[in-house]
Formats: C-alpha cells, sequence, structure tokens
C-alpha cells in the first residue's frame, strides 16, 4: 500500500546482534527503523544514544527515525544527526522551547517531529505545524516495549488526521502521521483507518519467532 509505511522498533531486537537484525528487517521490505532513546530520567528505562546509532548507520540505506525519550533534547541533536539520523522527534513537554528545537532539528539536515503521549494535549500543533515532518502519538505511556495499546488514541489520531488535511488543503506542506505502542496485527488496520500512515511496531516484529514473518504479517494487514 503506498504512502503507509512500517517502521519496526529495534527495542525489541537482540541488541547482542543488532546489525544484523536491521539488516534482516531492511530485506523483509521495513521503511524505516525505528530507534527508541530512553534517557532514565524522561522516561524509567535506559537504551541507547547515538554511539549505537552510528553503529547501525552502515548497515542499512532506510531512515533511522530516532525517537527521543529524553530531557533536556538540544544537546541530543547534532550528535544523532552526525550519528545518521534522518529524521528526530522528541516531546514537547520535554523541551523549553519547542520551536527552537523543531528549527534545530531541520537545520541539522533532519526531518523533525513532536510526540504526544496519551494524554498530552495537541495544542501545541496551532503554533508548530509549519515545522513539522512528522507528528507521532503514543499508543502507550513511553517506557516499555509490549504494552497494551490505549483505545483512546483512536479518537485523538482523527482529531490529527483532520488538523492535518486542513493543513494541506491550505497550502501546507505534507506531515506524516505515525503511531508508536501497542501496535499490533488485531489493530493495525483500525489505527489506519483513524488516520495513521506510518506505523511503530517492536514487539510485534522482533517478538515474532522470526522478525521477517513478524514484519510480513502485520504489513499484510495494511493491504486488506
Ligand atoms: C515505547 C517505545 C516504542 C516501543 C514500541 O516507549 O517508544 O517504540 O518500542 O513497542 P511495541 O510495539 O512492542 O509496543
Ligand atoms: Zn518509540
Amino acid at each position: 500500500a503506498s504512502g503507509l509505511r512500517i517502521a519496526p522498533s529495534i527495542l525489541s531486537a537482540d541488541f547482542s546482534r543488532l546489525g544484523e537484525e536491521v539488516r534482516a528487517i531492511q530485506a523483509a521490505g521495513a521503511d524505516l527503523i525505528h530507534f527508541d532513546v530512553m534517557d532514565n530520567h524522561y522516561v524509567p528505562n535506559l537504551t541507547m544514544g547515538p554511539m549505537v546509532c552510528e553503529a547501525i548507520r552502515p548497515h542499512v540505506t532506510i531512515p533511522i527515525d530516532v525517537h527521543l525519550m529524553v530531557e533536556p533534547v538540544d544537546a541530543l541533536i547534532p550528535l544523532f544527526a552526525k550519528a545518521g539520523a534522518n529524521i528526530i522527534t522528541f516531546h514537547p513537554e520535554a523541551s523549553r522551547h519547542v520551536d527552537r528545537t523543531l528549527s534545530l532539528i531541520r537545520e541539522h539536515g533532519c526531518r523533525a517531529g513532536l510526540v504526544f503521549n496519551p494524554a498530552t494535549p495537541l495544542d501545541v500543533l496551532d503554533y508548530v505545524m509549519d515545522k513539522l515532518d512528522i507528528i507521532l502519538l503514543m499508543g502507550v505511556n513511553p517506557g516499555f516495549g509490549g504494552q497494551k495499546f490505549i483505545p483512546s488514541t483512536l479518537t485523538k489520531l482523527k482529531a490529527v488526521r483532520a488538523r492535518i488535511d486542513a493543513h494541506v488543503a491550505a497550502g501546507g506542506q505534507d506531515i506524516w502521521l505515525e503511531v508508536d505502542g501497542g501496535v499490533k496485527v488485531d489493530n493495525i488496520h483500525a489505527i489506519q483507518r483513524a488516520g495513521a500512515d506510518t506505523f511503530v511496531a517492536g514487539s510485534a516484529v522482533f517478538g515474532a519467532p522470526d522478525a521477517d514473518q513478524g514484519y510480513r504479517t502485520i504489513m499484510q494487514q495494511l493491504r486488506t
């Protein structure tokens, strides 16, 4: 299905063989690599930084979608840009100057996005639509893979879809609408119908006995 993208999250991959894992998922047809950065401050977990991004970069050609669950944000942007990130998203409440942080991401040659937790209001969108390449809605509270999708995300998705469509109708740039957390074979189609075009899937892909198979199974739901 054109215009639809799957972004496997390597949070659920085998960290002892990340190079092989990302190569395999690109070969399976993945559109993006979703890269979860957690700092044990903004979220209660600790994952990986720019050095790991740099290490996997030579193994794939598809874009690396860096999801920053860190506070503060700005100092990491040049480091991730240098490490080969293509998309950088952050949570608005984790940056003191959201407009500046969005500019900083684009100035470093990356596509910029904001991430909204399940209970974070969308108000900031009133002021920064022109600076966004992507909007990411969390389907879970951030910090861990393998959590259950929070159903109110569907209502929020429809609201963001309407905002993006109105923005484009008024001559604005297109903005991807990504969903992250709890995306599975049994709900991805409903999430698509609510307006998403980009789907992060961690445990659904890398938790499957074979990541290739996990990817294909979930991708097939988008084609129906
Ligand atoms: C959660 C991360 C997600 C996570 C999703 O805080 O941002 O990207 O990897 O994992 P699943 O798909 O298993 O919910
Ligand atoms: Zn994520």
